[in-house]
């Protein structure tokens, strides 16, 4: 089972918004796009840009460094600059408050 970690209110979050944390030591975009909450690392797999204020978009996020596009669903980049996907988290509210894993 993986443990959550409380992070803040989802209401905090508007629609097509991101927010960076740090949880645990490791560095995490919160975004809501589409209206749903997902949860990455906050690092680009191309050359380690943070993501944070990229563009939303659907279900994807823009770096700002160099705009590779990532499927916030599985991480998974599109376009050709990197292939290497960036890790989501797990992630659950209860009782309106945002809970991420990253136990992974
Ligand atoms: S650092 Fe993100 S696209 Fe280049």
């Amino acid at each position: 089972m993986p443990s959550f970690i409380a992070a803040f209110p989802e209401s905090e979050l508007e629609n097509n918004a991101s927010r960076a944390i740090e949880l645990g030591g490791k560095k995490v975009l919160v975004c809501r796009a589409g209206g749903e909450l997902y949860a990455v690392e906050n690092r680009c797999s191309h050359q380690e840009a943070e993501l944070t204020g990229g563009r939303i978009r659907g279900c994807f996020i823009s770096c700002p460094l160099h705009g590779v596009r990532f499927n916030l669903k599985d991480g998974e980049p599109a376009g050709q600059l990197t292939r290497v996907a960036i890790t989501t988290y797990p992630l659950q509210i209860t009782n309106g408050v945002i809970e991420i894993s990253i136990d992974a």
